[in-house]
């Protein structure tokens, strides 16, 4: 298993191209299940959840072509067409490995009137089950069953039917897999107590390119009305904004600056705003946002919350910068119920950190020292590495396969500002 060492202390300087999001792209690319017509896909990560999801959906007959050149960024540029579809299951193996797959319920089910889809069972962070997903669509007049661990799902005579869904809490995927299931039905649909988070927007934006009517995505409640046949389109997959605030945070953390072209401020919003009251200066260019630090940062207090609140997908990456700040933080996390796994490894590299229920009490120190850590999900592994450009001597984490699901070229594009950080293969 590939490693990642880092010898600490060099600031962070340059200017870093950050790619497609991954959590867009997912939902993206799934919905080309939506129609024979194909699909166009620019600005997608090379990222092990993306090969992932191709397997995916090749299983299910989708024809998958990549361009050859990479785009300056490293994306790619993918088309995706499925007009012979030959399987409407997602099978455990594909499911386990990545849960986002969980999404070709809606769309097969509104397409094909049936689906039969792995369920994802557990996960590091949190129990995270689907039956937001499940009820939604059951609004809609699906039957849905659980046999042998599989979800069946069935479209009534005519299929799905129009209606209000209200989500009794948020949810991003919930969200995704209804707007997909929305937008082939020929009926209003309306999402009550939706997602917000800037990925569901880019989704609408390619389902309406697709032939959907979509208002009011961005709100908590959205208007859907989808058609019986949906068209291909061009996309490109909006930037990552989770990939820009982790190297944002790179810079704050090693009193560095950098430059993320391509990011709106809009994308990182409440991000920034803990960043300012730390004593980073955010600053927009004519191609981003730059990003500079210098000195010790002061403490800050920060709850996760869905879009606009500050992201869960940046909560450990929030705490390495804590670590080391001047004075007392209360991280709170809202939305997993075990998204503090990073806090055992951040306390062997001389962090005084607290944790109680879903609290943790953040005590500054000046320095962390580097030691061997040991990471258990994406935003955890990539904290560690945070924390390892900080510290004093040498980081090394282990279990680099989980950075490789959501950064791509994380080593490459850290190196090139200055970082001390190699990848050791085996
Ligand atoms: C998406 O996961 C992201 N993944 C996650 O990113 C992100 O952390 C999360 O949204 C929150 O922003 C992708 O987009 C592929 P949810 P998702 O449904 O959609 C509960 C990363 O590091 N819930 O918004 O699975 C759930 O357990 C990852 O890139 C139910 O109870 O998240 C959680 O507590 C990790 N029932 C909360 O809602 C359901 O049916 C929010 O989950 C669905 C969710």
């Amino acid at each position: 298993m590939d490693r990642i060492r880092i010898r600490g202390g060099n600031p962070i300087r340059g200017k870093i191209p950050i790619g497609g999001a991954k959590n867009a792209a997912l939902p993206l690319m799934i919905a080309c299940l939506l129609t024979d017509a194909p699909l166009r896909m620019t600005n997608v990560p090379e990222l092990a959840d993306i090969k992932t999801l191709i397997d995916l959906l090749v299983s299910h007959g989708v024809d998958v072509q990549v361009a050859p050149e990479p785009m300056a960024n490293g994306c790619r540029t993918y088309t995706l067409r499925a007009n012979t579809i030959t399987s409407t299951t997602a099978s455990y193996d594909l499911v386990r490995k990545m849960r986002a797959s969980v999404l070709v319920l809606g769309p097969l089910l509104a397409r094909f009137g049936q689906a039969k889809v792995s369920l994802p069972g557990g996960c590091a962070i949190g129990t995270r089950p689907v039956n937001l997903h499940l009820a939604g669509l059951r609004e809609l007049g699906a039957e849905i069953e659980i046999e042998d661990g599989y979800i069946l799902a069935k479209a009534p005579k005519g299929g799905l039917k129009g209606g209000t869904v209200r989500f009794p809490m948020i949810s991003v995927g919930a969200t995704e897999d209804l707007m997909m299931a929305a937008a082939l039905t020929e009926a209003d649909i309306v999402l009550e107590n939706a997602a917000c988070e800037p990925e569901i927007v880019d989704l609408a934006k390619l389902l309406s390119t697709m032939g959907a009517s979509i208002e009011g995505a961005g709100s908590s409640r959205m208007v859907i009305r989808g058609r019986n046949q949906l068209m291909g389109a061009n996309h490109s997959v909006v930037p990552d904004r989770i990939e820009a605030g982790t190297y944002a945070m790179a810079a704050a953390i090693t009193g560095g600056s950098v430059e993320l072209p391509g990011v709106g401020a809009e994308l990182l919003g409440a991000v920034i705003e803990a960043l300012v009251h730390a004593g980073v200066e955010v600053s927009l260019s004519r191609e981003g946002v730059k990003v500079k630090a210098d000195g010790r940062l002061r403490a800050v207090d920060v709850n996760t919350a869905p879009f606009p609140g500050f992201p869960t997908d940046m909560q450990a990456q929030m705490m390495a910068l804590m670590a080391t700040a001047e004075g007392t933080s209360i991280i709170t996390e809202t939305i997993f119920e075990n998204r503090f796994m990073h806090v055992p490894e951040l306390a062997r590299m001389g962090a005084d950190i607290a944790v109680k229920g879903n609290t943790a009490v953040v005590r500054g120190v000046k320095t962390l020292k580097g030691a061997p850590v040991m990471a258990t999900d994406l935003r955890a592994s990539v904290s560690l590495v945070l924390a390892g450009l900080h510290a004093q001597g040498e980081t090394i984490v282990n279990r680099v396969y989980h950075l490789d699901r959501g950064y791509q070229a994380l080593d490459q594009k850290l190196a090139a500002c200055g970082a001390d950080i190699e990848r050791i293969a085996g």
